[in-house]
């Protein structure tokens, strides 16, 4: 069981249009979320085009709530240090990205059932870049790939952030496998002693935060059931309520 809970909101469900006035209403409330989730999609690793590096160095000057910047790209060592030096605070990769060309089918998202001394290397390669521009070092997982990959990893991760749907599109409902996959990673995690986050990104709301936090989350990233609601403060902060409850 995790012994805090950090909210992460997607702002992939915001008003892009509004998007300053969207960070400013979560990051001056009452109780602030500890990070904000940016969502990179290329049109290639998964099947939606969101933003790239321009955007997180606009969202850096107008926020000092630290930015949790997940990149869903093909090949991420070569466009790794345009996100570092947009001032991403967490950097998260796909470890299906570590092998070339690997995606998903229609509607599906790229899975590895194992991996390569190679892609391993690639991989610790890439954290050791994130942790030396001074961000934390993040590793992404899809829901279709075992868990026991992450395995060579551990030692140099900051994060780890478990998708529990396929990535591309906000608003999924959560694959129910999820929890278990939450339960092993972090018996791996408190088994190592390590103080490794474990995230969780997908169909996080009210009812399925506990769930999630009960599982052994902590860090909870959430589109739809908050930007996606009228009000979305009071949508934050009952997730947050929510997900206490559980570790108190
Ligand atoms: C999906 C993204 C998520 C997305 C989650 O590929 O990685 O961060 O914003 O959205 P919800 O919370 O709506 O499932
Ligand atoms: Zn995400």
């Amino acid at each position: 069981m995790p012994n805090s809970i950090q909210m992460a909101p997607s702002i992939l469900s915001s008003d892009y249009l509004n998007l300053q006035s969207q960070i400013e209403l979560l990051a001056n409330c009452g109780e602030p979320p500890e990070w904000f989730h940016i969502d990179v999609m290329d049109g290639h690793f998964v099947p939606n085009l969101t933003i790239g590096p321009p955007f997180v160095r606009a969202l850096k000057r107008i926020t000092e709530v630290p930015l949790d910047v997940h990149v869903m790209i093909e090949n991420p060592s070569d466009q790794l240090h345009w996100y570092l030096d947009a001032g991403a605070d967490t950097l998260t990769v796909h470890i299906e990205s570590l092998r070339p060309g690997a995606q998903g089918g229609r509607g599906f998202s790229a899975t590895l059932q194992d991996i390569s001394e190679a892609e391993i290397e690639l991989g610790l390669t890439l954290l050791e870049r994130i942790r030396s521009s001074g961000a934390l070092a993040g590793l992404s997982i899809n829901p279709e790939t075992p868990v026991s990959l992450l395995k060579p990893f551990y030692q140099q991760l900051d994060l780890v952030l478990l998708m529990s749907v396929h990535p591309g599109f906000g608003g999924q409902s959560i694959i129910g496998n999820s929890y278990d996959r939450l339960r092993e990673i972090r018996s791996e995690i408190d088994a190592l002693g390590s103080p490794i986050l474990l995230e969780i990104d997908g169909g996080i709301d009210v009812d399925t935060a506990p769930l999630a936090v009960a599982a052994g989350a902590e860090m909870l990233v959430a589109g739809n059931a908050i930007y996606g609601q009228a009000d979305p403060v009071a949508a934050m902060q009952a997730i947050r309520a929510a997900a206490i409850k559980i570790i108190k």
